[in-house]
């Protein structure tokens, strides 16, 4: 029974096409798809809570932190996914790499990744739509606005955007690469936008005191505060880029397009929140930031309010495209894990008029909904970088094994410097894990006994493994 857990599935050529999917994505396809899931909630609202609460302007320095971590974790993303074929997900390869156990635990994490943070980034939504509202005159009332624990009833759009979105998934929206590619061109127009305009309402006071939080305690309440702990929690801004290993069977060159949309989208968007935190803190008060919308906030202090309306719309669109991504993803990795048998096969029956996995698709919109209705977005977005961050600690600690298990692999893109890459890659990433607050540790640890009991008492026996031995 030991050594059932480390069983391991034959790893698969790149050239495996079993779903007959068409490989039409470029490189830089990828690279789109990667801005496409990852500019979102992080850079949009998130930036001006941990501004405001725990980095002030050395919000910045917290984006670099965050993205040197995920920098080595990419590398190591990007060199799994150019030596090991499958379905390319995080989940696909660990399982053909490193055994059934640490497959089920990256895929119990994924699950948390994706699925809360689909509810994190539609608290993000639900803050510019409501600030588009208000704008024509519509505010809604702010009890229908708030999670109960910020003094409201339910956070109304949040929740709504949620089963609009279930609702496009049933009837099978395709994944397009075209109409991603246009929704990253919006959103790229939207942050250009707001460069533009605040590189010239720069006032330099507004960087002083440069780090009034210092660089990391705990409060009486249980809460961090200072650039580590806001660099664990804008680390959000990040999550995303590992999706770019979902489309392995669809690309042209899995082996070169994979590492290039992976390493490319990261340093690009690394560039871009640098950019944005630096200026947002730069043209008010760090302490006026921590509001819903803060972007646009921010341009409506400057005046600029036609700036703000247009950059709502761009922001409203924006993470619309990044929800779908993540919910779709939610229901690729369940299906997967159902299909291998390490969940129940209800997850995996495919609708014959929809062909979509309509079971699974209502459950997790449900779910989700519920979440995002109920749970403010500063405590989902630490859960989803807790269960991603450990998953990036597995997967470079899975690059240092396989070097040592596999040698001769064929290694078309190789993280540099291994092992002192991966092993950098799972201190940074643990050290982001340590900074999170205790509450987020417990909640994160229940996850995983959840996750293990589930896998002791159903996964093991129905593995479909057995028919690999
Ligand atoms: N990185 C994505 C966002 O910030 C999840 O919304």
């Amino acid at each position: 029974m030991a050594l059932q857990i480390f069983r391991t599935k034959p790893i698969a050529s790149h050239n495996d096409n079993s779903d007959g999917l068409k490989r039409c994505l470029s490189k830089w396809d990828l690279a789109f798809l990667g801005v496409g899931a990852i500019i979102g909630t992080g850079i949009f609202v998130l930036t001006g809570i941990a501004a405001a609460t725990q980095a002030g302007p050395a919000i910045v320095v917290s984006f670099i932190i965050a993205g040197f971590a995920c920098g080595f974790a990419a590398l190591s993303y990007a060199e799994l996914s150019s030596a090991v074929g499958g379905c390319g997900s995080a989940y696909g390869y660990s399982y053909a790499a490193f055994g059934e156990l640490i497959a089920f635990i990256i895929g119990w994490d994924l699950l948390l990744e994706y699925g809360i943070s689909v509810a994190a980034v539609a608290n993000g939504w639900s803050g510019y739509f409501n600030n588009a509202l208000t704008a024509i005159g519509m505010p809604l009332p702010e009890s229908l606005t708030k999670a109960p624990i910020l003094g409201g009833i339910i956070n109304l759009p949040a929740a709504t955007i949620i089963l609009m979105l279930m609702g496009l998934l049933i009837m099978g929206v395709k994944h397009s690469a075209k109409a991603n590619n246009a929704m990253v061109i919006v959103k790229l127009i939207t942050i250009s936008l707001f460069i533009g305009i605040a590189v010239f309402n720069v006032h330099p006071e507004n960087w002083h005191p440069f780090m009034p939080f210092g660089w990391f305690q705990t409060l009486p309440d249980g809460k961090t505060t200072g650039v580590f702990a806001g660099a664990s929690l804008v680390f959000f801004a990040y999550v995303g880029f590992d999706a770019v290993s979902t489309a392995a069977e669809e690309a042209k060159d899995p082996q070169r397009g994979l590492p290039f949309g992976i390493v490319t989208s990261l340093v690009f968007c690394t560039v871009i929140y640098i950019l944005v935190s630096g200026l947002l803190t730069g043209v008010v008060n760090y302490s006026e930031l921590n509001v819903s919308s803060p972007v646009a906030h921010a341009l409506n202090l400057l005046g600029y309010n036609w700036g703000a309306a247009v950059i709502s719309t761009g922001v409203i669109a924006g993470l619309t495209t990044v929800m779908l991504v993540l919910y779709y993803g939610l229901t690729r990795i369940i299906f997967a894990m159902s299909r291998d048998g390490l969940l129940s096969p209800f997850f995996s029956k495919v609708n014959k008029t929809t062909q979509t996995p309509i079971r699974v698709i209502v459950l997790c919109g449900f779910i989700m909904s519920m979440i995002a209705g109920f749970v403010p977005l500063g405590e989902l977005a630490e859960l989803v970088n807790i269960g991603t961050l450990a998953a990036f600690v597995l997967v470079c600690f899975g690059v240092i094994v396989l070097r040592i298990t596999q040698p001769n692999l064929k290694r078309p893109f190789r993280s540099p410097f291994s092992p002192l890459f991966p092993v950098l890659g799972m201190l940074s990433c643990g050290a982001l894990m340590a900074f999170l607050p205790g509450i987020t540790w417990l909640r994160f640890i229940i996850w995983l006994i959840i996750g293990l009991i589930v896998y002791f008492v159903y996964s093991m026996e129905n593995s479909k493994l057995a028919d690999y031995k």
